[in-house]
């Protein structure tokens, strides 16, 4: 099969583009537009491997997009390209719909031109808004987005649930919890508290720290997408979890234990806007369908992704030296929405 990966120079993408080209004689043409979340070193040591090549390019470039298909003998597509981070969202909404909905749009409308067999639309739990204590998400959960990123991400699963109702697109929509592992952008949970940890900088909590995430390692969500791209029947949602509930302060205390930093350096910061309370994901229809399971426990994935952000400083070294200082600042600088100082539960 020949795949066309979208969004491939970012987190998940390139941990997929890696793990299918060692597992699998597959080609991949990664197309990616380098936007400040895109990074080719991510995929560094790929650039002569003889079953990839990248493009750089926007989803939402319909001729781009056409020609690849054509020249490149295109079988199948997996959209992971995507705004893709919730604090940026509430900052500058357009360029998450003009990216998530209308980009995938756009790459929808090509791949039913030219009758593509598989497409994968890489989504998010988001797209179900917030849980209370119990329950977890099935895939007939309501969709209620809460934030303008998971907005656009609910857009987007829609317009491709009409491309296969309308068109016969073959499209698979796979909804995922929150992932952790190498090269995810520094501007996430997991790799900023590390970083900020390792740089003896404030780790900043937004609201009590008892916002509940699922987390699951990059590893398992990418082999859950390889199974529904091979697997997947066309028109089904497929929900991916890790089975790893944590409020935020409890992960960020156990960061700080493996860091063997102090807690004195947490420090809780106002709240995110409309910030979702707990996600849950139950992932029992891929589970008994497709036969998947996450593989990596949560201690042990935690702890590699620990030892590869030491081992890597320089990465995300080079990373924070950029333009990410500009957005820092705006985020948790003295007057930036999240700046320290007393949150709404100490008044
Ligand atoms: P990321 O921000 O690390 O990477 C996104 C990539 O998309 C970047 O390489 C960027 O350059 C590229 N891109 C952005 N706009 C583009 C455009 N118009 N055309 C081509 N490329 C473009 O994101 P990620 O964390 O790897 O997430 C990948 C996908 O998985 C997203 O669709 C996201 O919604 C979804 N997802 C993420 C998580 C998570 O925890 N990170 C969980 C569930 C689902
Ligand atoms: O659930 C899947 C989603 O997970 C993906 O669709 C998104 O692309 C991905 O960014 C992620 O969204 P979250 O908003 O859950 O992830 P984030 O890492 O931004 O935040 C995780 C939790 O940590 C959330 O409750 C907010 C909190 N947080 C985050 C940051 C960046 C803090 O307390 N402090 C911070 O500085």
């Amino acid at each position: 099969m020949n795949i066309l990966v979208t969004g491939g120079a970012g987190f998940i993408g390139s941990n997929f583009i890696r793990l299918v080209l060692d597992e699998s004689e597959q080609r991949i043409v990664n197309l990616d537009l380098l936007t400040y979340a895109g990074n080719l070193a991510n995929l560094a040591g790929l650039e002569q491997h003889p079953r990839y090549r990248f493009v750089r390019g926007d989803i939402g470039d319909r001729a781009l997009v056409a020609g690849l298909l054509t020249a490149e003998k295109i079988d199948a597509v997996v959209n992971f390209a995507a705004e893709s981070h919730v604090d940026r969202s509430i900052d500058a909404p357009r360029v998450f719909l003009e990216t998530n909905t209308l980009g995938t749009q756009a790459l929808l409308e090509v791949a039913a031109d030219q009758q593509i067999t598989r497409f994968v639309q890489i989504s998010t739990d988001e797209v179900y808004g917030s849980l209370g204590a119990q329950g977890r998400f099935t895939e007939s959960s309501r969709l209620q987005p809460n934030s303008p990123y998971a907005a656009s991400k609910a857009a987007a699963d829609l317009i491709c649930r009409a491309y296969h109702q309308t068109f016969g697109l073959p499209v698979m929509i796979t909804r995922c919890s929150n992932n952790y592992g190498p090269y995810q952008f520094p501007e996430k949970l997991i790799p900023l508290m590390i970083a900020n940890a390792l740089e003896q900088k404030p780790l900043p909590v937004y609201g009590d720290g008892q916002n509940v995430r699922d987390w699951i390692y990059v590893d398992d969500h990418c082999r859950a997408i390889d199974r529904v791209l091979r697997n997947g029947q066309p028109g089904e949602v497929y929900n991916i979890g890790g089975q790893s509930e944590l409020p935020n302060i409890e992960l960020v205390k156990t960061l700080l234990a493996q860091l063997e930093k102090p807690e004195s350096l947490i420090e809780f910061v106002p709240d995110r806007p409309g910030h979702d309370r707990r996600y849950a994901i139950d992932a029992s229809k891929i589970a008994s369908e497709l036969g998947w399971q996450p593989r990596v426990r949560f201690a042990e994935g935690l702890a590699q992704t620990i030892r590869w952000y030491v081992a890597n400083r320089s990465w995300w070294e080079k990373i924070r030296s950029g333009e990410y200082q500009a957005y820092y600042e705006t985020m948790y600088g003295a007057s930036g929405r999240h700046a320290a100082g007393p949150t709404p539960e100490d008044s």
